[in-house]
């Protein structure tokens, strides 16, 4: 695969160079962050959140939260502040909602608009316009929402009229996804009765959490078949509370295999969430026998954080289980470029989910490493990568890797350049500002060596590219 470079995009190169050492402070965590503004929205009273994600995605959702009648701003100290309207009293937006790269904040907020007696027209990027909305949009129809508009199979741009009555319905997942949860269950906060959701494979569970911390009546129990059955009363009066973002994990990732696979390396990432439903790609790490140490674990706005040492070692091949896909699906793209200098095999199982992300993850990732000397083969939705630990040669690089406009694709083969022998390029780096806009600030403060290639190189790069 070539990279489609273009003027407007702005290619990197990461060379490999000193250990990485210090101290790395992960922005907010981007699934809370949207969550916060979305449930301030809806609560009566000032809502005050300290940490926020300031990236695209999040602001896009602020702005959505506005268009609502949401006073959304924020305060000198760098916490935002929300004055909530209420559930049930949301104002119908006056323009398109451009929620640019973010799945999330799209069918989030897909969730508030069906059960509102509201009309709003979503919009979104390249890449936001390619992922699939119906997963979302078919039980808010079946709650009574309407799809007025929509570009062919149900994708963005779309307008969606919401009804102010939505029905109470019992749902079961057919995909494993937080963000159909969720879509469910916020356009259930307006519906006369309770409304369920039953997940067959447990998803990040942020949704649940807030909406308690928010004052809503949830019942959470486990069905005979293991599935997760979550029961929401409808109509609460959600009261304003403060939220505390703790670190995004999938952004640590990157600052973590980065410290893993780079000789010498040392970081500390204060705060890191470590909600188990967020938490396997930590746990796979250590599988693999990395370095990875957990301090002074305790629970901050509702949510389990703990401090993380990160120290340089050799990793070994795994096999990855299916049933922790849901528990680190941002993951994947990271993990897959620790495999590629892991001694042996590593097996990832079950990733059908990576390929409606913000890219085909599976295929851009095997791309990406393929480009770079790495031995990979996707069979089915299983991702195998034959490490290069301890081979001559190491991991080659020298590669020029296509993001398309996928934050975690670039990130991820950002992090592999500092491991390899030759420099690795990504065609595009300005959708890292997406979910963590300090990025590439972060990873030279540590020691890092990233920098801007020409267009023309990157392009030259892609050509030549094994
Ligand atoms: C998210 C859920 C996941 C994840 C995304 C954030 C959320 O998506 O990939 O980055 O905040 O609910 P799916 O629900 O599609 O798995």
């Amino acid at each position: 695969m070539t990279a489609p470079a273009t003027d407007r995009n702005t290619p990197l190169a990461a060379r490999a160079g000193a250990p990485l050492r210090g101290r790395a402070d992960i922005p907010g965590d981007k699934s809370i962050s949207h969550r916060a503004l979305l449930f301030g929205a809806l609560a009566t009273g000032r809502t005050r959140i300290r940490g926020l994600l300031e990236g695209h995605d999040v602001l896009a959702t602020a702005a959505a939260a506005r268009a609502f009648g949401a006073a959304v701003e924020r305060a000198a100290d760098g916490s935002w502040c929300v004055d909530g309207v209420g559930v049930g009293a949301l104002l119908e937006p006056a323009a398109p909602l451009d929620f640019g790269n973010s799945g999330t904040g799209a069918r989030l907020v897909m969730g508030l608009v069906g059960g509102h007696g509201i009309t709003a027209r979503f919009d979104g990027d390249a890449s936001l316009r390619k992922r699939p909305m119906g997963r979302v949009l078919s039980p808010l129809e079946s709650m009574g929402a309407r799809v007025v508009a929509c570009a062919e199979g149900g994708r963005l741009p779309l307008t969606l009229q919401g009804t102010q009555d939505p029905l109470p319905i019992s749902y079961r997942l057919p995909v494993a996804s937080a963000q159909v949860k969720s879509a469910v269950l916020l356009c259930g906060l307006n519906s006369p009765g309770t409304t369920t959701v039953i997940e067959p494979e447990p998803t990040r569970d942020h949704t649940e959490r807030m909406l308690a911390h928010f004052g809503a009546s949830l019942a959470i129990s486990t069905d005979s078949d293991g599935a997760r059955r979550i029961a929401l009363a409808g109509r609460p009066q959600l009261r304003a509370r403060d939220v505390v973002v703790p670190a995004d994990p999938s952004s640590a990732a990157f600052p973590i295999v980065a410290a893993l696979i780079v000789p010498g390396s040392a970081v500390t990432i204060p705060g890191v969430m470590v909600n188990p439903s967020r938490a396997g790609m930590i746990a796979t790490l250590v599988e693999m026998g990395a370095r990875i140490t957990l301090s002074d674990r305790r629970e901050d706005g509702g949510e389990p954080v703990a401090d993380i040492l990160v120290e340089a070692g050799p990793l070994n091949g795994i096999e990855v289980p299916a049933a922790r896909a849901p528990s680190m699906i941002d993951e994947y793209p990271a993990l897959a470029v620790a495999a590629a200098f892991a001694h042996g095999t590593t097996v990832m199982r079950g990733l059908s989910e990576l390929k409606v992300k913000e890219s085909d993850r599976l295929a851009a990732v095997a791309a990406g490493l393929a480009a770079n000397g790495v031995e990979v083969r996707v069979e089915g939705d299983d991702l195998i990568v034959e490490g290069r630990g301890g081979r001559t040669g190491g991991v080659p690089g020298g590669g020029c890797v296509a993001t398309h406009l996928d934050h975690r694709i670039a990130m991820a083969f950002l992090v592999m350049g500092l491991g390899t022998e030759r420099p690795v390029i990504v065609d595009d780096s300005s959708m890292i500002a997406t979910s963590f806009p300090d990025f590439v600030a972060l990873m030279t403060r540590l020691g890092a060596d990233i920098s801007p290639v020409a267009a023309a190189e990157a392009a030259a790069a892609a050509g030549t590219a094994r």
